[in-house]
């Protein structure tokens, strides 16, 4: 779980900007709630390498150096990320890309203090991902740091297959998000089947959360919410922790669906049903339960139901039902149904209670 400046800021950013974001993620409950990165992402350096081939912050922007703000960052019970490209050049083209200098960018990281690392794919030269992004990983591993690894390929040469091979513990599935319906719900589209692929340290990544940038409807950013947790997708926020309302905390803040996102035992949730824009997602917890999400695809509200077998659960008289946006709690005998607004989704975890217990067979009653 993170924050990262690019979904808001784009390449406008300094070290103030990190500094006020790293004192927000504190102050607003991110940190406590589980946001414990904060990643820079392109444009944090000067455009070429200094005489002895190393990367330079900007001097504009990070006139203190990466090493200072990490240090800032880490005093704040924070981790810091950075950025770059397995490329000649990062996206934005304002500074190097790592390629054929992995080695020594890798050690300007750890000696920096930075504990994660987004790495990119533009201005490649058409050369095999995975060698680029092994020799980044080995690189990583050379310098004795932990440092978090996360591909951003875009699932062009389906990292999923590949990514823990490199060193990875997640990879981008897709190209960009942008902060509208059409884009949140085409990303999603193309989560399916990956599931399988994902597991304790081996993300899928859906791509950045826009939560809070005011591009969707809070119904809308609601389910984006609800769909990145059911999917496991590292919570990556990126809106501007300064200024963020109740509405958008309230979300990003939301303990039960965290707690869904987080399940030690790590199984992607997937869609288990469609019925024209009602769809019915669910996800195994590791205590048994399970959480699912109905969401409501089309523009007019709708009712939906699902039931515990659906949702993956066996057997049990009743079931305890939480729904993660109110926390009420009810009790069903196996039907999950709610009213979902356009755009939206209801959200439960479903646990079975009173498991019937079957006779034991062949016993013998003796007088
Ligand atoms: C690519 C990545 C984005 C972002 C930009 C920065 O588009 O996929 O997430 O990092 O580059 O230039």
């Amino acid at each position: 779980m993170a924050w990262n400046s690019w979904n808001k800021f784009g390449c406008n950013i300094n070290e103030q900007l990190i500094r006020e974001t790293a004192d927000a993620m504190v102050g607003s409950g991110l940190r406590d709630a589980g946001y414990r990165y904060l990643n820079l992402d392109d444009c944090w350096a000067e455009s070429d390498r200094d005489a002895a081939g190393r990367l330079v912050p900007s001097a504009k922007h990070f006139p203190s150096g990466i090493k200072a703000l990490a240090d800032y960052v880490h005093g704040k019970g924070l981790k810091l990320g950075i950025y770059t490209s397995a490329g000649t050049r990062t996206c934005a083209d304002t500074m190097p890309g790592a390629l054929d200098h992995e080695k020594d960018d890798a050690q300007s990281f750890a000696d920096w203090g930075v504990d994660y690392l987004k790495y990119d794919n533009c201005n490649n030269q058409g050369r095999p991902a995975i060698e680029r992004y092994r020799a980044m990983g080995d690189a990583l591993k050379a310098t004795g740091r932990p440092i978090v690894y996360a591909l951003c390929e875009w699932g062009e040469n389906k990292p999923w297959e590949w990514g823990r091979d490199v060193g990875a513990q997640l990879w981008r599935t897709t190209g960009d998000i942008s902060d509208n319906w059409s884009s949140m719900t085409g990303i999603l589209d193309r989560q399916a089947g990956l599931e399988a692929y994902s597991g304790p340290s081996a993300w899928n990544d859906p791509d950045m959360l826009e939560v809070g940038n005011g591009g969707m409807t809070t119904d809308e950013y609601r389910a984006h919410f609800a769909l990145w947790a059911l999917l496991n997708a590292p919570l990556i926020a990126g809106n501007d922790l300064r200024s963020m309302d109740e509405t958008t905390k309230k979300i990003l803040l939301n303990a039960d669906l965290i707690a869904v996102d987080q399940d030690w035992g790590g199984k992607q949730g997937h869609k288990v049903r469609d019925d024209g824009d009602a769809e019915v997602w669910a996800k195994p917890m590791s205590d048994g339960s399970a959480a699912v999400v109905l969401f409501n695809r089309g523009g007019t509200a709708t009712t939906i139901t699902s039931g515990a077998a659906e949702a993956g659960l066996g057997h049990a008289v009743d079931y305890r039902l939480r729904d993660l946006w109110s926390g009420a709690e009810s009790e069903t005998t196996g039907t999950i149904r709610a009213a979902v607004p356009p755009h939206g989704a209801a959200v439960y975890r479903v646990w079975p209670q009173r498991v019937p217990q079957a006779a034991p067979h062949g016993t013998l009653s003796l007088q």
